[in-house]
């Protein structure tokens, strides 16, 4: 017979439950307690998995490609200053910004570990002037993937230890298309799954496949990503505004009224100037990011596929909105793979606070 304290499990299969026996199955007092979090992101993932009767783990694979490299890349953040990773290379990237020595490491270790995995068939990334195609993918894979991102956004403030990360967008290989470019060029409601990790004071990955938003955090003794919030929420009613003020001068006139209005209107203000950074911090509090058309970008600044788009399907998701400032971020048709876009993303009711301004 079974002890006190402990439960009898079903049997395997579906045959009878094992009776009879003094083995001890599933005891019923634990000294784990609510803190000893078990839940990472393989295990999130792969219990997902379960639930797609048609998964084959192609997808699960990417992220698993994701997680490994930004581990990487966040122990190098991690070891800067004592390694010799800080500091600028001396060349040039395709916006003609300078490349820092770990945007080139983190561009390098997102590439080395997507391009192991034959599900992968396009990588596009901030750093590199064209996609790339994946030599070794699986050509019968009927769905193969994209994955673009910014390897290292925010490099600008390394050497001031503030947070600093990676975003990145999935998407699925247009086959249709001969030219690679076209399955790169698609609207953001195309995504599939999208995220980013900052490399804050923890290392936290924030990410979405279409159903909400789960939140992780590098647990370093362990080395894995574990659950922290399941479904996370952007909170509204928050008067903070995040924007580099300083070229409230260069501003449209709609704008520059709607940073008047936040004067006068008891807000607050943030900005780090890193978009993961300042971003994440919205998510958790609420508010109002805007990289608004400037005379010297008049496009915006930041780009469309791999910082506007993954940033607008998580706000979105979090129950967010993302605008362009003239439509919703992820309606836009991209024509180039550099294309540079202006943001306003945030709290549904702060969104529309400022979209009340540019009508
Ligand atoms: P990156 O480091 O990937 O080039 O991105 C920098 C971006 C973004 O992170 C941030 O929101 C923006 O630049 C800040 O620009 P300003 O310095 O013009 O405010
Ligand atoms: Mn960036
Ligand atoms: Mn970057």
């Amino acid at each position: 017979p079974a002890q006190a304290g402990y439960i009898q499990a079903a049997g395997p299969l579906g045959l009878p439950p094992i009776d009879g026996t003094d083995l001890p199955m599933n005891p019923v007092e634990t000294l784990l307690t609510e803190s000893d979090n078990l839940t990472s992101l393989q295990s999130y993932l792969l219990s997902e998995e379960d639930k797609h009767p048609d998964a084959t783990g192609r997808f699960t694979w990417i992220l698993s490609a994701i997680s490994l490299s930004t581990k990487f890349i966040s122990d190098k953040v991690r070891r800067a200053r004592l390694q010799d990773v800080l500091g600028s290379l001396g060349s040039q990237n395709v916006h003609d910004e300078s490349q820092q020595k770990l945007d080139v490491i983190a561009d390098e270790a997102l590439i080395r570990c997507l391009r192991s995995r034959n599900s992968v068939a396009i990588v596009a990334s901030e750093e590199n002037e064209e996609p790339i195609i994946v030599e070794n993918y699986n050509q019968g894979d009927q769905r193969p993937y994209v994955v673009l991102f910014d390897p290292l956004d925010g490099s600008s403030n390394l050497d001031t230890c503030c947070g600093i990360g990676t975003i990145f967008s999935v998407l699925e290989h247009d086959r249709r298309s001969n030219n690679p470019k076209e399955s790169v060029l698609q609207p953001g409601y195309r995504q599939v799954a999208a995220g980013y990790v900052i490399y804050g004071s923890s290392t936290v990955l924030v990410m979405t496949t279409g159903s909400g938003v789960q939140m992780f955090v590098l647990d370093p003794s362990i080395g894995a990503y574990m659950l922290v919030n399941e479904n996370v929420q952007i909170p509204t009613a928050h008067k903070s505004y995040s924007v580099n003020e300083a070229y409230i001068e260069s501003f449209p006139k709609s704008y520059q009224n709607y940073l008047h209005y936040a004067h006068k209107n008891g807000y607050s203000s943030r900005y780090v100037g890193s978009m993961v950074a300042d971003v994440h911090r919205i998510l958790v509090k609420g508010g109002v990011f805007l990289y608004p058309p400037t005379e010297k970008a008049p496009e915006g600044k930041l780009r469309l596929l791999y910082e506007a788009n993954p940033m607008a399907m998580i706000i979105e998701q979090a129950g967010g909105k993302a605008y362009t400032g003239t439509q919703r971020t992820l309606e836009l048709q991209p024509t180039e793979v550099h294309q540079r876009v202006s943001v306003l993303l945030g709290s549904s009711d702060e969104v529309d606070k400022v979209l009340s301004f540019l009508e």
